[in-house]
């Protein structure tokens, strides 16, 4: 079982175009998607979940669209509160929070601190992130701390950068779904998915339900992970 998931949400536009309705009405059904798989994700026991919803480049979207998906969030957020405190769900943001409107980083830090006791799956919600802003802010911290001299240059490993970037408290996703059928990260985790298995499915995100997770994953573990390594090396370490 992998511990860590990562979702490309996409294709809510296109689900919505595909009916004649408006972009929004696909935002709302991908509502639906995010509480089945959050759900599902639960149910099997995964450790963490992270769901990119919100780009940094999706604020060049039309005024109208993005006005909508703030205002679906929020009331999203604050419905959804008791049931992931009944399922034992702490939820956890990771982006350039301070760009969202303040009602929504509001009612995101009362959501986080209302299940900030929960032991059982990381709920973790990518908004107004993108890989290239959490990297670049890492490199800025990380100058100003040796600036500072709170770290020496030369102390700078893989561990150490990864202390500065959002996902510091999170293991590496072992497995990377999009759906939509585009074949691309969009600035999603470029640092965290270096060893990822990639999965891409033609579903629209507002048709993706938990058995296409489950079948995700038992793909995922067919799959030989090998890092770098020879297939007989891997075969070794596993016997
Ligand atoms: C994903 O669906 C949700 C967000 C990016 C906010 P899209 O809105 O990107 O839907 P498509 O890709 O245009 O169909
Ligand atoms: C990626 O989807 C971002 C999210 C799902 C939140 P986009 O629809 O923004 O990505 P591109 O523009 O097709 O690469
Ligand atoms: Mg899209």
């Amino acid at each position: 079982m992998p511990r860590h998931i990562a979702i490309i949400m996409d294709g809510n536009g296109r689900w919505a175009q595909e009916q004649g309705q408006d972009r929004l009405f696909g935002h709302l059904h991908g509502v639906e998607s995010v509480r089945n798989i959050v759900e599902g994700a639960a149910e099997i026991g995964l450790e963490y979940l992270t769901l990119y919803a919100f780009s940094t480049e999706n604020w060049g979207r039309p005024q109208y669209e993005v006005a909508g998906l703030m205002e679906l969030l929020v009331d999203t957020i604050r419905k959804e509160v008791p049931t992931l405190n009944k399922n034992n769900i702490k939820l956890h943001v990771i982006g350039d929070i301070a760009m969202m409107p303040l009602n929504a980083q509001k009612e995101l830090e009362e959501a986080k601190a209302e299940t900030a006791g929960n032991t059982g799956l990381n709920l973790v919600m990518a908004l107004s992130y993108s890989s290239r802003w959490e990297i670049l802010n890492a490199v800025k911290n990380i100058a100003e701390d040796v600036k500072q001299q709170k770290i020496a240059p030369e102390s700078i490993n893989q561990q150490v950068f990864q202390q500065y970037l959002t996902t510091h408290a999170f293991p590496d996703p072992e497995l990377m779904i999009r759906t939509s059928g585009e074949y691309r990260i969009s600035n999603f985790l470029l640092y965290q998915l270096a060893y990822a298995e990639l999965y891409f499915t033609n579903t629209l995100w507002p048709d993706f339900r938990k058995e296409e997770l489950y079948k995700a994953i038992k793909d995922f573990q067919k799959r030989e992970r090998r890092f770098g390594k020879t297939g007989e090396q891997i075969k070794k370490i596993i016997k």
